[in-house]
């Protein structure tokens, strides 16, 4: 059966200032000629994305968001809208990430109201799931990631476009990665999971995975079954490691 194309996503967390719209300016330069087989974004702090609409503005590359309000406006200090966001230039918001579900206490039901905001901006939602480690020692890494989709897809997503990200709390920025057949487990029953939530109509949904992605072992985690894609932390910021992963899809 022919693979769809991977969505190759890069996540700059809370890195980037004006000079690093250089390596935005490298990544679709290099990607420009259409040598790339996969889908790519990148999701940069927010005070870069209208700058970098302008750098990608001829070139294949994505621009996406790392988080967003569920409300469209209102009174609500230091937050940005998902309007905002599409407004600026994204296309794509990750939602539910587990930086924001640990530090900013982010829940399920939480995660569901801004991928409808998210959705109802146009947007297209990369929702994240993902265990600690107490969890996979105790054997529930399952069962929490079937949990957290279950409580963060709504089921309005089923007719709009979307993905959902498997990061292993204990693999991002660790250089820890779980086995393939690990990362297949995982996304078997994501899938599984979404399919129950959304019906077979999502079925073709990407499940990327993301923790320690880095261009040596992009090549074995991407051909592992169920995986759509990636989303890459560290090895997004530079555009030659970033070509190095996405060259391996
Ligand atoms: P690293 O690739 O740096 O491990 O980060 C993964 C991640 O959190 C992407 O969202």
């Amino acid at each position: 059966m022919k693979q769809s194309v991977k969505l190759i996503v890069g996540n700059w967390k809370m890195h980037g200032l004006s000079a690093a719209l250089v390596e935005a300016q490298a990544l679709n330069d290099a990607l420009r000629d259409g040598a790339a087989s996969a889908r790519v974004g990148v999701c940069p702090p927010a005070t870069l994305i209208d700058r970098m609409r302008s750098v990608l503005a001829d070139g294949p590359v994505e621009l996406g968001g790392q988080d967003c309000h569920a409300s469209p406006s209102g009174a609500f200090t230091g937050s940005i809208s998902a309007e905002m966001l599409a407004d600026a230039g994204a296309g794509l918001v990750i939602l539910g990430h587990s930086e924001r579900r640990t530090a900013f206490g982010e829940t399920d039901a939480e995660v569901a109201s801004k991928v409808e905001a998210a959705i109802a901006a146009g947007l297209e939602p990369i929702v994240c799931v993902g265990e600690s480690l107490a969890q996979r020692e105790a054997g529930e890494a399952l069962a929490v990631v079937t949990a957290q989709v279950r409580g963060s897809l709504p089921m309005g997503l089923s007719d709009h476009p979307f993905a959902v990200a498997y990061e292993p709390v204990w693999a991002i920025g660790t250089g820890l990665t779980p086995t393939t057949t690990q990362i297949a487990e995982a996304h078997a029953a994501i899938r599984a999971a979404i399919i129950e939530r959304l019906g077979q109509g999502a079925s073709k949904a990407p499940i990327l995975y993301g923790g320690s992605v880095k261009p040596d072992n992009a090549g074995e985690i991407l051909a592992a079954p169920e995986v759509g894609g990636a989303l890459v932390g560290g090895a997004s910021l530079k555009a030659a490691d970033f070509l190095g992963i996405i060259r391996a899809a």
